[in-house]
């Protein structure tokens, strides 16, 4: 659905430094924010969620607190990864994911499943066993249906295949498809419906937000998933940008081809990492960039959550990986909000959608 702009970005940008020098931020204890995300998008009949470091929750009390009043929807940053569930091959250690849900629950949060079948944290015993393909097939559907019944009922959404493709559109080198070659797709939403009827179940990768060989690859792999039976509900468009690079343009037109597929579709992953030191104008620019995914996710129609990929620059995954870059965040590491933070309030006040999924 496209929807009127109802404030003008360009102003708002520029008071954003402003907005954050709050009293509460001068006293250094976290900002106690105006109107939670969770509040505004609500009223755009949107969820608002956040992958959640299962440490940190249950160490960190102002993470705890932000977690729980300012999402609607939870993603486990790790702790749903086949290496954590299941360490030592039929030993499955639940307790650190079921904690999360356990919260979610509490905190009337939708739950998003992370993930299923994907080519990283893999244990070692799957992955330097050696199997054949037959002993590899059981292997998997065996950790589809334990994992997905384990939690059903108590998911919302499943990434069950995540990252498959390369850049250019041909299907990604894994142990997945060298050794049982492209159907284990089709093979893994199939088990993870049999499992779990009700669960939404998305196809997740990043690079996809924009139009491109990548994303097209995925288009086509869905649609004929779909042409095919195959039970694929949405499309997870991770949103991993970087100020490094223009900011992307088109998402919504590129998300629009998905909904009309007749697929929900959720930007979840978001963050927008920059080279550190931070400062003023980079902020601005990590501003527009949450700005813009947000703003493709509220102009389709069944764009059903947006989710950040952990809100504080404390607990981030992006200075290991990319040295030199960071502050990808919503909160600083103080967990004082940022402009990206008044961004996405903006965006979300300034919206009237009256109808997503949910
Ligand atoms: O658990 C071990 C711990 O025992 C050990 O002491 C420590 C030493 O480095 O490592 C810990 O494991 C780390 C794990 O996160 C849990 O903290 C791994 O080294 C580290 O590589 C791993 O990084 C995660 C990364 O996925 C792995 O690829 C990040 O936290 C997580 O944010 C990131 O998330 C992915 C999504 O799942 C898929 N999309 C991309 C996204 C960002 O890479």
């Amino acid at each position: 659905m496209n929807l009127p702009r109802l404030l003008a970005t360009a102003c708002c940008l520029a008071l954003l430094p402003l907005a954050v020098a709050s009293p509460s931020h001068a006293s250094g204890g976290p900002a106690a924010p105006d109107r939670p995300l969770r509040q505004l998008a609500a009223d755009d009949h949107l969820r608002i969620g956040t992958a959640v470091d299962v440490s940190a929750l249950t160490d960190d009390t102002d993470y705890r607190r932000l977690t729980g009043s300012e999402f609607s929807t939870v993603t486990p940053e790790n702790v749903m990864k086949w290496e954590s569930l299941e360490p030592r091959q039929g030993e499955y250690d639940w307790a650190a994911a079921d904690r999360l849900v356990d919260f979610a629950h509490r905190h009337g949060q939708k739950v998003r499943g992370h993930v299923l079948v994907w080519h990283n944290q893999l244990p070692s015993w799957l992955t330097a066993g050696d199997l054949d393909a037959g002993r590899l097939r059981a292997a998997l559907h065996r950790h589809i249906t334990d994992t997905v019944r384990h939690f059903k009922g108590r998911i919302w959404q499943w990434d069950v295949v995540n990252e498959a493709f390369n850049e250019d559109g041909t299907l990604r080198d894994s142990i997945w498809l060298r050794t049982l070659g492209p159907g284990y797709i089709a093979d893994a939403f199939r088990w993870a419906h049999e499992a779990d009827p009700h669960a939404l179940l998305f196809y997740n990768d990043y690079n996809t937000e924009w139009t491109g060989p990548k994303s097209d690859a995925v288009y086509d792999l869905v649609r004929s998933l779909r042409a095919a039976g195959v039970p694929v509900d949405g499309v997870g468009f991770q949103g991993h940008l970087s100020i490094r690079y223009d900011l992307p343009t088109g998402m919504a037109d590129n998300f629009a081809r998905f909904d009309r597929l007749g697929l929900a579709t959720a930007v979840t992953e978001a963050d927008v990492r920059m080279p550190v030191p931070a400062d003023s104008g980079r902020l601005a620019t990590q501003a527009e960039g949450y700005r813009r995914l947000l703003d493709a996710c509220l102009r389709t129609r069944r764009c059903i959550s947006f989710t950040v990929w952990g809100f504080t620059d404390r607990y981030s995954w992006v200075p290991d990986t990319f040295p030199g870059e960071g502050a990808a965040n919503l909160f600083d590491e103080d967990y004082r909000p940022k402009p990206a933070y008044r961004a996405l309030q903006s965006e979300l006040a300034g919206r009237a959608r009256s109808e997503a999924a949910g």
